[in-house]
């Protein structure tokens, strides 16, 4: 898989970023995670950066953020984003997010990323041990049938990115979608759920702190 993102990180940064505020669920992930000025923020799976610029917008300029990646080729690639902007207060570190390379922050994000891990409870878990914040977005058959069956079929599609080669893909979303918000349900005190794109990517909060009113 890690040679396949490494193959696609190019055209994955293209698309991503030309998607990137469709349905809003990048930006609900961001508001999700309730951050106040000066926080660290650690992104698991954070790709070509395409979360960062809310991120940091979010943090301000005594705040951190730090994305964690597995796949070289990706991590250049938000490397040479941080640098064309001039960002300081932004790190990639090249790490597994199963087995994080960070011991304690603020909060975590991960968007479109747990679907790729065997056990998303366990990993999701471990998360909740290291930031009272904790947001996960994956894809998830919970909408109408139409937009279930286009899940399905880019998933297909895409099965290697997606970790679903040969496989039942959307019940193989479903199970590692639902397990990740049982881990936050389990590991924290107040789990909030939001579903976007017509219901096939699902959004969930945990927060181990009180989460100010309006958020
Ligand atoms: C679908 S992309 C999502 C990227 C980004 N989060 C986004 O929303 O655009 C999945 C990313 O997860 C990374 N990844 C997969 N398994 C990982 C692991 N065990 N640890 C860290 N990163 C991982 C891949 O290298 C890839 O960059």
């Amino acid at each position: 898989m890690q040679r396949g993102y490494a193959a696609w990180a190019r055209v994955y940064d293209w698309f991503a970023r030309a998607t990137a505020s469709v349905g809003g669920v990048r930006a609900g992930c961001v508001r999700a995670l309730d951050l106040d000025p000066g926080d660290t923020v650690v992104e698991f799976g954070c790709g070509p950066g395409v979360n960062v610029p809310a991120l940091r917008a979010a943090v301000g300029p005594t705040g951190r953020v730090v994305g964690v990646d597995i796949t070289g080729a990706m991590l250049d690639r938000a490397r040479g984003l941080a640098g064309r902007r001039g960002w300081e207060n932004v790190e990639f570190v090249r790490g597994d997010a199963t087995d994080p390379p960070i011991r304690s922050a603020d909060a975590v994000l991960a968007t479109f990323v747990t679907s790729l891990f065997p056990d998303p409870y366990a990993v999701v878990s471990d998360w909740c041990d290291l930031a009272d914040s904790v947001v996960v977005a994956a894809f998830a058959p919970r909408g109408s049938r139409p937009a279930n069956a286009a899940l399905s079929a880019f998933a297909r599609l895409n099965g290697r990115l997606f970790d679903v080669d040969g496989d039942d893909p959307l019940a193989r979303l479903d199970a590692r979608t639902t397990a990740a918000r049982r881990a936050l349900a389990d590991n924290s005190e107040t789990l909030t759920e939001a579903r976007y794109l017509r219901g096939t990517i699902t959004a969930c909060a945990g927060h181990s702190r009180p989460v100010a009113p309006g958020e």
